[in-house]
C-alpha cells in the first residue's frame, strides 16, 4: 500500500460557497506583494488578477501572447505587468521565467491557473497529450524555474478540480501520457487535474522546514470560457442556462484568493480546497507515492523537451 498524505478537515473559515473573491479578502492588504498569475486574460484568472491588484498586489499577468496578457492587464485597477507565457511551448516558457527573473520579481505567490478543458479529439505536444502537457508540465516547467524567485513565506496554488476524480484508476497513465492508447476527453481532463493536485502535495512536502506553502484548489462549477473545445452546443448551453446552477467568477475566484493571501490557509497548507475549506480529495491524489513518481517523471520530460 502506497504511503498516503494525512488529511484533516479544516474547522470553518467563515467563508463558503457563496463568498466571492472581493468578500474573502476584503480587509487585507496587499500592497508590497507579488503575484504571479498565469491566464489572466480569461475567467477565473482574470477575475483572480483584479481583486488581487484591487487589494494592492502587483500582479505579473501572463497570457499566450504578450498582446492578450497586456490587454488584461491594463484592465486591472492596481498595478500589472504582462508577460507572455504559452504553457504548451517550451521555448515560451523558459523565456516567461527568463523575464520575470532579469525584471528581479520576488514573488509572494504563485498562482497556476491557466488551463484547457475536455479536448474533442487527441491533440498532442511535443508527443504528449495537450491537457497533460499545458495543465501540468508546463506548469511544473514554469513553478519549479521561478522557486528560486519564491518569496521565503511565499505560495503556490494550483487550480485542480472535481474532475481530477475522473483520473484513469491507476491515477497517471504513465504509459499513457502520449494519450496514444487510448483517449477520452474527461480522463485526460481528470488525469491532468489529479497532475495539477498531486504536484501542489509533492510542492508542500518539498517545503517542509521552510514557511513556503502550496495548496490546490477546486475552484467550484463557474461560468467561464473553459468550455470553449467543447462545441458550439456546449457553449451556447452555459451562455443560456449557466446562471442558474453555474458559480459566476466572482464566487470562483474566492478559493484562489484565499490560498494566495488569506492568514487563515496558512492551517490549510498542502490540502486540497473547495470554497475557502480542506476537503478530502481522491485516493488517488492522497497518495504520496504517485506524487513523488509523478514529479520525477515530469522532471525527465523537461529534461528531454527540445
Ligand atoms: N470554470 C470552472 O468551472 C472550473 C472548474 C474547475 C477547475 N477549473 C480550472 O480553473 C482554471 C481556469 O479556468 P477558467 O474556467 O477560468 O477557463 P477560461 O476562461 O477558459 O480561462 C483559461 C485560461 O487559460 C489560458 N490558457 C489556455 N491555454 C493556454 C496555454 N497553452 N498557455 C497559457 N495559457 C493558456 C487561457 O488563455 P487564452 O484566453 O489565451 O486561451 C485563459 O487565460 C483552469 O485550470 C481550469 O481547469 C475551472
Amino acid at each position: 500500500m502506497a504511503p498516503a498524505n494525512p488529511f484533516t478537515p479544516s474547522r470553518p473559515t467563515g467563508f463558503g460557497r457563496n463568498s466571492t473573491a472581493e468578500e474573502v479578502s476584503a480587509g487585507l492588504s496587499l500592497s508590497g506583494k507579488t503575484v504571479l498569475v498565469t491566464g489572466c486574460t480569461s475567467g477565473l484568472g482574470r477575475e483572480t488578477c483584479r481583486v488581487l491588484s484591487l487589494r494592492g498586489a502587483h500582479v505579473l499577468g501572463t497570457g499566450r501572447t504578450l498582446a492578450s496578457a497586456e490587454e488584461a492587464c491594463a484592465m486591472l485597477p492596481g498595478r500589472g505587468s504582462a508577460y507572455a507565457c504559452d504553457l504548451a511551448d517550451p521555448d515560451s516558457v523558459r523565456a516567461c521565467s527568463a523575464r520575470i527573473r532579469h525584471d528581479g520579481h520576488l514573488l509572494d505567490a504563485i498562482v497556476g491557473n491557466a488551463g484547457i478543458m475536455a479536448l474533442p479529439t487527441l491533440q498532442q505536444a511535443h508527443g504528449y497529450e495537450l491537457q497533460f502537457f499545458t495543465n501540468h508540465v508546463g506548469h511544473f516547467m514554469l513553478i519549479t524555474g521561478l522557486l528560486d524567485r519564491l518569496a521565503a513565506d511565499g505560495r503556490v496554488v494550483m487550480l485542480s478540480s472535481l474532475a481530477h476524480a475522473q483520473a484513469p484508476r491507476c491515477g497517471i497513465d504513465f504509459d499513457n501520457l502520449s494519450g496514444e492508447r487510448g483517449y477520452n476527453p474527461w480522463r485526460q481532463y481528470g488525469q491532468s487535474k489529479l497532475a495539477n493536485l498531486l504536484f501542489a502535495s509533492e510542492l508542500q512536502r518539498r517545503f517542509a522546514g521552510s514557511q513556503r506553502t502550496a495548496y490546490a484548489v477546486h475552484p467550484g462549477v463557474a461560468r467561464t470560457n473553459l468550455a470553449r473545445h467543447m462545441g458550439r452546443s456546449a457553449q451556447r448551453f452555459v451562455e443560456l442556462f449557466g446562471s442558474l446552477f453555474l458559480k459566476d467568477v466572482s464566487r470562483g475566484a474566492a478559493t484562489t484568493v484565499f490560498a494566495a493571501a488569506h492568514p487563515q490557509a496558512l492551517s490549510l497548507a498542502g490540502h486540497y480546497l473547495v470554497d475557502c475549506k480542506a476537503v478530502r480529495p481522491s485516493r488517488q491524489a492522497l497518495d504520496a507515492a504517485l506524487a513523488r513518481r509523478l514529479w520525477e517523471v515530469t522532471e525527465e520530460i523537461v529534461h528531454r523537451l527540445p
